[in-house]
């Protein structure tokens, strides 16, 4: 029975390894990484050995993220070896440090100091889930960001070590911190200010108040937004198979994501008239839809058609987060291209649906007696400011229809 014979082999080959996991033919791949650069080491240089991982956090390997107008980064030093071309773009994590990123944070505001808690971290502590702003980021100073929001920018602690979930020997100090698998990990920089139904920068927020105290389910940020495959962490060196997160974190970018957040339901509820109900059902988030930022929308379009297909009745409705009080945070400068933008627009639309909401849309078009379809189409908007008409970032989510007869 060679079978067993291999089996044997290998369980033995497991317990003979020296402590730092390196057999000898692995060892020459033994580099001791020092982590007194702290939060100046690359993301590139973890991902010499952590190369599946930096492969989906810069290139959204995995993932479906679509960066209209971003370009790709290239990539320093000859360390990593990644494809030439991938069919889709990097996560928001690891673009929110390059140049081309429209409305740069490095740029904005107190010379970006305050916008580099999130976007140029260089170190925190994961807070309590209970109180989230004790866990705020030190920023980058000005003048050294780089890299956006880096490997080490959410692995290094106070301290100067790497903390990850498990207990490993590696080529660097490790700690374990069973914390980082929770939402707190994602809560300071998904959340801003206390809590407010309805405002922008809620995310952690909403899921802790919304989804995880009133048991609507039990997932953390991670267990949706980093999917878990079983596999090593570091591909060259001799070490047990793990759960391991996939970094792709894909949100309002990924046509995956947004599609699987909400359901559509149409009712005619009494015969023959024409008076409809949208159900809108948020299934598929753990907190609002559309969450983070003002800019975000979700457009509703009800069309009423007639059997060439040409729309006879239409409506919209508009839902996002508000801008409005920020009676708890410092309110952006009123020339904040932001806040001109959402003025402008008014408060003409209603507030997201939060985690496990059904909200129905009552609408009554116009109709002569006859037979007609009537349709449903939501759109997501990564930014409802800008021109309606261009599309490049708009995705069309749903579109569910049914026939109805007016008598
Ligand atoms: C140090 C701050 C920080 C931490 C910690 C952090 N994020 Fe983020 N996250 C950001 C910033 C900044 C962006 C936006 C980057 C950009 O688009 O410029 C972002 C973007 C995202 C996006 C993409 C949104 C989009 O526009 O498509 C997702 C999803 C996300 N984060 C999820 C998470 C999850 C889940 C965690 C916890 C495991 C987490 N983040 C932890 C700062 C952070
Ligand atoms: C020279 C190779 C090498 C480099 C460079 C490296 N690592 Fe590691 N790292 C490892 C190995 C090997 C392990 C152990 C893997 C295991 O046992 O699954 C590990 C483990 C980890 C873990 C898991 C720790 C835990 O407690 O669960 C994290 C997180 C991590 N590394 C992050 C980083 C970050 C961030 C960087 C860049 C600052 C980095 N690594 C650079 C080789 C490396
Ligand atoms: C936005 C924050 C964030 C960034 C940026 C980030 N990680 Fe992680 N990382 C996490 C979280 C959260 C986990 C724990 C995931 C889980 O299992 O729930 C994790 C887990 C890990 C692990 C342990 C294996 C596992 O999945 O549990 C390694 C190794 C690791 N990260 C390496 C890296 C490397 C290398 C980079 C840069 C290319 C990086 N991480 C960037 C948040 C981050
Ligand atoms: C049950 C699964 C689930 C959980 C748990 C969850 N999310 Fe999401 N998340 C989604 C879905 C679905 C979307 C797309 C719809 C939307 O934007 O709300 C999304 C979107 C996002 C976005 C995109 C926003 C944008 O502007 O592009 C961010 C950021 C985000 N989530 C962060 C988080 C954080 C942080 C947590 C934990 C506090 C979390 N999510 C918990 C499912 C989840
Ligand atoms: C509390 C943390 C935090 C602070 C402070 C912060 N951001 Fe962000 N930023 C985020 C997160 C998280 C996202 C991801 C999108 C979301 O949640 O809607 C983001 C996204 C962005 C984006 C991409 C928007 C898009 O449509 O994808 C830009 C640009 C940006 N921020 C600029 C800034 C600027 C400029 C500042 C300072 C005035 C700033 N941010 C301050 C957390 C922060």
């Amino acid at each position: 029975m060679p079978g067993i014979g291999i089996f044997l082999f290998a369980l033995l080959a497991a317990f003979c390894q020296p402590g730092n996991g390196n057999t000898s033919e692995d060892r020459s791949k033994t580099r001791v990484l020092d982590l007194s650069r702290g939060a100046y080491i690359s993301s590139e240089e973890c991902g010499a050995c952590h190369k599946a991982i930096y492969r989906e956090y810069s290139m959204g390997f995995g993932g479906d993220i679509e960066q209209a107008g971003t370009a790709d980064r290239s990539i320093d030093g000859d360390s990593v070896a990644l494809p030439s071309h991938v069919s889709y773009a990097g996560t928001g994590h690891s673009l929110a440090g390059a140049d081309t990123f429209p409305g740069h944070a490095r740029e904005v505001e107190m010379g970006g100091e305050s916008c580099s808690v999130c976007h140029f971290p260089m170190y925190f502590e994961i807070p309590d889930l209970d109180r989230p702003e004790t866990g705020r980021p030190r920023p980058r100073p000005p003048g050294r960001e780089a890299g956006g929001v880096t490997c080490t920018g959410c692995h290094l602690t106070p301290d100067g070590k790497i903390r990850g979930p498990y207990r490993v020997e590696a080529p660097h100090e490790t700690v374990a911190d069973p914390r980082i698998q929770t939402s707190a990990m994602c809560a300071y920089c998904h959340s801003l200010g206390r809590r407010q139904v309805g405002k922008q920068t809620q995310t952690f927020l909403e899921w802790r108040d919304d989804f995880h105290r009133p048991g609507l389910g039990i997932q953390h940020c991670q267990d949706c937004h980093m999917p878990r495959t079983i596999r090593k962490t570091a591909e060259e060196y001799n070490v047990p198979n793990r759960a391991v997160a996939r970094h792709i974190w894909t949100g309002g970018h990924s046509k995956q994501r947004v599609s699987g957040a909400l359901s559509v339901v149409m009712v005619q509820p009494d015969e023959g008239k024409p008076d409809l109900q949208i159900h809108i059902i948020n299934i598929g988030a753990g907190h609002s839809v559309p969450t983070g930022s003002t800019r975000r929308g979700l457009f509703v379009f009800a069309e009423a058609l007639d059997d060439t297909g040409k729309i006879l009745r239409s409506r919209e409705w508009l839902l996002a987060p508000t801008l409005e009080d920020h009676s708890d945070t410092r309110r952006p400068p009123p020339d904040d291209p932001a806040i001109q933008q959402a003025s402008a627009a008014g408060s003409q639309h209603e507030p997201g649906l939060r985690a496990g909401e059904e909200r129905i849309l009552k609408w009554t078009p116009d109709l002569a007696t006859g037979s007609y379809t009537v349709r449903t189409r939501l759109v997501y908007d990564l930014n409802r400011f800008n021109d309606r008409s261009l599309s490049e970032d708009q995705t069309e989510a749903i579109v569910t229809s049914t026939r109805i007869r007016v008598r």
